[in-house]
């Protein structure tokens, strides 16, 4: 069974940290997690509490690289998934602070593990490395020119992560996600957002104001996917992974108007205009596809959502969330 962990070698010992995991990743993720390698053995961390925090959670700002190793040592870490970081929609609003952030965080996450010897790490890139050089679509080794301070950072960061790889032998994985689709949590500040709200709107009957051009399309995938692919790549063998800065990861790629045709293939009287922001220049430098023949070949990875199966299911999730909340 292709999509299926369960053929895989899951070592049940592993302690895993996750840092960033209230946002639209990680809150998706911890529970993801947990159910593979069990309750007690993922700590969710971030700067800011849950409301009501289910399993083990602990207040951490990474930019804090003391308060990240005694919970390493806390909790004798032996993997982390690094989350935390400002996004490309956010982060041009105050550049330096993006960047100081982004790489402060990274680098307390990678002496950090060096000195206690974590077994391995989760970095996430982004399809925001690319830049006019990767216009139309993006190869594996194309140059990266990326033209948002959350590009550079990532660029940046796979760098290193090959870097500490190369000098000091340590197990670091990536993956540059394109935008990430899901029903659970909402996104943090990013140019692909839209593709979230878009499906909120439709679900409430509300008409969509896009801050995108109709025309502009962009590489996507739905959570479930970028899940699979995640634990995936964590639990390949060493010996497959021969991408130590990033993988590219497709799952499908469309523009406004098309997710807009798939949505109303469910909701016939779904409307939307198009208002296009600054969002609309960061969008205009990054590419519209992503060749990941590199993971499909390495790790097997393949993507189980075409962008209407996508729809469908985040409609009906919606949908059930919508009732709930009329009823309370
Ligand atoms: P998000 O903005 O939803 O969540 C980030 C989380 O990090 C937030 O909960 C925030 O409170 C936390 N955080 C910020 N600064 C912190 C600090 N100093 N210490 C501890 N926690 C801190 O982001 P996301 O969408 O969940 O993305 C997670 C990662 O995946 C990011 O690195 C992002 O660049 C990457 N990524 C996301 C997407 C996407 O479409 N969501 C695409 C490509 C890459
Ligand atoms: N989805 C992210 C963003 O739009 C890309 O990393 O910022």
């Amino acid at each position: 069974m292709i999509y299926s962990l369960s053929n895989l070698n899951i070592m049940k010992s592993d302690r895993i940290l996750v840092i960033g995991a209230n946002g639209q990743i990680g809150s998706v993720l911890v529970e993801y997690l947990k159910g593979i390698y069990g309750e007690g053995m993922v700590v969710a961390s971030d700067l800011r509490v849950p409301a009501h925090p289910a399993g083990i959670f602990e207040k951490l700002d990474a930019s804090d690289a003391q308060g990240l190793s005694a919970l390493v040592k806390k909790y004798k870490v032996t993997q982390i998934y690094h989350l935390a970081a400002i996004l490309s929609a956010k982060g041009e609003q105050d550049p330096l602070r993006t960047w100081n952030i982004n790489m402060q965080t990274y680098l307390n996450v990678l002496e950090v593990a060096r000195q206690n010897d974590v077994r391995k790490i989760f970095y996430p890139s982004s399809i925001a490395v690319f830049g006019d050089q990767a216009k139309g679509q993006a190869e594996q080794w194309s140059y990266l020119d990326p033209a948002t301070v959350y590009g550079i950072s990532k660029a940046a960061g796979e760098n290193w992560s090959n870097y500490y790889f190369k000098k000091y032998g340590m197990d670091i994985r990536s993956l540059r996600y394109p935008g990430i689709i899901s029903y659970q949590s909402m996104p943090g500040g990013g140019t692909t957002d839209y593709a979230v709200d878009i499906f909120h709107k439709a679900v409430n009957g509300e008409v969509f104001e896009c801050f995108l051009k109709e025309d502009t399309k962009l590489p996507m995938i739905y959570m479930n996917d970028a899940m699979d692919a995640t634990v995936r790549l964590m639990e390949a063998p060493k010996e497959k992974i021969t991408v130590r800065t990033s993988y590219n990861l497709a799952g499908m790629s469309f523009d406004p108007a098309e997710i807009a045709a798939s949505i109303r293939k469910v909701i016939p009287s779904f409307e939307i205009t198009y208002k296009p922001d600054s969002r609309q220049e960061i969008a205009d430098s990054w590419p519209g596809t992503i060749d990941d023949s590199q993971a499909r070949k390495d790790w097997g990875w393949r993507p189980a959502y075409s962008i209407d199966k996508m729809t469908e299911e985040m409609i009906s999730e919606l949908r059930k969330s919508h009732i709930h909340s009329l009823k309370h």
